[in-house]
Parts: structure tokens; sequence; C-alpha cells
């Protein structure tokens, strides 16, 4: 990780990581999940602004941007709206996806693909994004609970074989526990790994001590707390206070201070959330903070 605290980039002003060894991005990302639909079962959000959100983003120095097909309600589909915004790509932006849920007919995850299906997942995410290759594509396991207990290894070597092809530049393992990332590892490099995670999750502090210790990036998922497990406001306020932030900046502050892998991705569908959310990256917590946010 580099510092590189700069104005005109403030996404990087938390420094840079370079994925799989090659592809720097700053440390403050953006995921696409909230652009087609602010909740979960909300109504479908405004596609224009959704590209304006994309277009402000790339604008601030975000240069790694999550997305996946699965983020669809309706006729709005975050990857389109990504290749629309921002087509043609400019180099340094790392899109990372994710494949393994398929969509039933209500339009939600309903189980995971087979070995066999992911080519197909992932020549959808090739077309929608409009590239010939993937910068990164992370094989996404298990519903809606804690990560354990399915074998990862024949979905992560059908991926694997992808890679090979040129179609993908680098793996990652979403909703995974440290077995599976070791059991991925068995078959191919793993760049990162994305988990629910935010400032009040109890962490997997095995798996975050092995992605810091190998170089992996470590990205949250609902890092403000976007989940089933909201963040707790009470807990935060007394650093924002002091910084002058609000909550959701000292709760992104707090993940970017926890590892120089650590990649946080938080959504929104908000122009103004997206200035705030980073803006965070140039927080720097204080000891006195980090002993107020244990509560
Ligand atoms: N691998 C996986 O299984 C998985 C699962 C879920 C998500 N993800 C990825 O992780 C990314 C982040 O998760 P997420 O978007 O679900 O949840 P999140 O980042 O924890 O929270 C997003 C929610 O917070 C609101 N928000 C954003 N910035 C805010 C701010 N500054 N102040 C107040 N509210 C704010 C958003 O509303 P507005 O839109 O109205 O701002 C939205 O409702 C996703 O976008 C997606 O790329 C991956």
């Amino acid at each position: 990780m580099t510092n590189t605290g700069s104005t005109s980039r403030p996404a990087a002003a938390a420094g840079t990581f370079a994925i799989g060894g090659d592809r720097p991005v700053a440390r403050l990302g953006y995921g696409t999940m909230r652009l087609p639909t602010g909740t979960f079962t909300g109504p479908v959000r405004d596609p224009e602004a959704g590209i304006a959100v994309l277009r402000r983003a790339v604008e601030l120095g975000v240069n790694h941007i999550d997305t996946a097909s699965f983020y669809r309600r309706g006729d709005v589909v975050a990857n389109e709206l990504v290749r629309r915004a921002l087509a043609p790509y400019p180099d340094d932006l790392v899109i990372a996806t994710k494949v393994g849920p398929l969509l039933g007919p209500d339009g939600y995850p309903s189980q995971q693909a087979t070995p066999g299906q992911l080519r197909g997942l992932v020549e959808d995410n090739l077309r929608e994004l409009g590239v010939d290759h993937l910068d990164l594509v992370y094989l996404r396991v298990g519903g809606r609970s804690a990560p354990g207990g399915e074998p990862v290894a024949e979905r992560f070597a059908a991926l694997a074989e992808l890679r090979e092809e040129g179609l993908i530049r680098h793996l990652g393992v979403s909703n995974v526990d440290a077995a599976q990332l070791g059991e991925a590892r068995t078959v191919a490099p793993v760049a990162a790994v994305q988990n629910a995670h935010h400032v009040h999750a109890a962490a997997d502090a095995g798996l975050l001590a092995e992605c810091t210790r190998s170089g992996i990036a470590f990205v949250p998922f609902f890092p403000l707390g976007g989940g089933l497990d909201p963040l707790d406001p009470g807990r935060l306020e007394k650093a924002a206070g002091r910084h002058g932030a609000t909550v959701q900046q000292i709760a992104l502050a707090a993940l970017l201070a926890a590892s120089p892998v650590m990649l946080p991705i938080p959504g929104t569908g908000s122009l103004a959330h997206l200035e705030e959310n980073v803006a965070a990256a140039a927080i720097r917590l204080t000891p006195e903070d980090v002993a107020s946010l244990a509560g």
C-alpha cells in the first residue's frame, strides 16, 4: 500500500492497494448494488441518476468498482449503467464482478450455479460491460447466512480455466471462511476476498490476518450496515463529532484503518452520499476515536 493523499483524487487519500499485485486502486471504492434499487424490495431507481453517480465516482478518483450481473431490477441493470457511464473505460479502472448466484423468476438469487454454468455467467458480464476480459471475478458462494460449510474447489477450478483462457485477470472468493479461502488457493491464486463486514461486526480475525499477511484484498460488503446488521450510531457519534464527520464516514474510516488490504465499496445511488463516502478516505482516526468506537 502507498499513501498518496491527494485533493485531486480524494478516493486515494487513504492510499492505494495493488489488487493481484498489478492493478493499483484507490482504497476507497464503490459498489453498484444500490443503482437499480435502493432497498432489496424498493422501487426501480432512475438510470440517469445512476450514470451521474458512476461518472462522479471516477472524477473523485474511485477506480475500483464492484458490480454483478445480478444487480438488476426491472429494466435497470447495474452492469449496463457502468458501461453507459464509463466506456471506453479509463486504463486504471478495475471493475470487479461476481458470479455464482442464479436469479429465480422473482428476480432474486435462488440457487447456486453449477461449475458448468459459470462460463455463461462470465460471458454475461463480458457482454454487459462491453469488455474482452474481466479484471476481477469473485466466486460468490453460500446464501444469505454466514460463510462456511460447502466445498468451493470444483467451481473455483471452472473459473480458473476461464482465467487460463484470458477471460479473467484475477480471481476472488466471496462469502467464505478461512477454510474455503485455503481450499480455493489450492486451485489458483486468490487476489481478493469479499465478505460482509463493518466497523461493529465481529471480523473473522484469522481470515483478515491471512489476507493481510498474503497481500489478498479484503473487500467488506455492507460496509455501512446496509444488510441485516445495521451500524450503531451511538458508538460512532463521539468520533464523528471530533472530526466534524458523519457516522457513515467514521464507519468507513475505521475499516480503512483496520488493515492496509481493506478496500471498502460503499454503495449509494445518491451523489451527496457518494461525495461524503469518498471524503471519508481522508479521515485519520486517533486512539481516542478507536477507544470510543469500541463502545
Ligand atoms: N458479495 C456479496 O454477496 C455482496 C452482497 C451485498 C453487497 N455487495 C457489494 O457491496 C456493496 C456495498 O454494499 P451495499 O451497497 O449493499 O450496502 P452499504 O454500502 O453498507 O450501504 C448502502 C446503503 O446505505 C445508504 N448510504 C450510502 N452512503 C450513505 C451515507 N453517506 N449516509 C447515509 N446512508 C448512506 C445507501 O442509500 P442511498 O443509495 O440512498 O445512498 C444504501 O441504502 C454493494 O453495492 C455491492 O457492490 C456484495
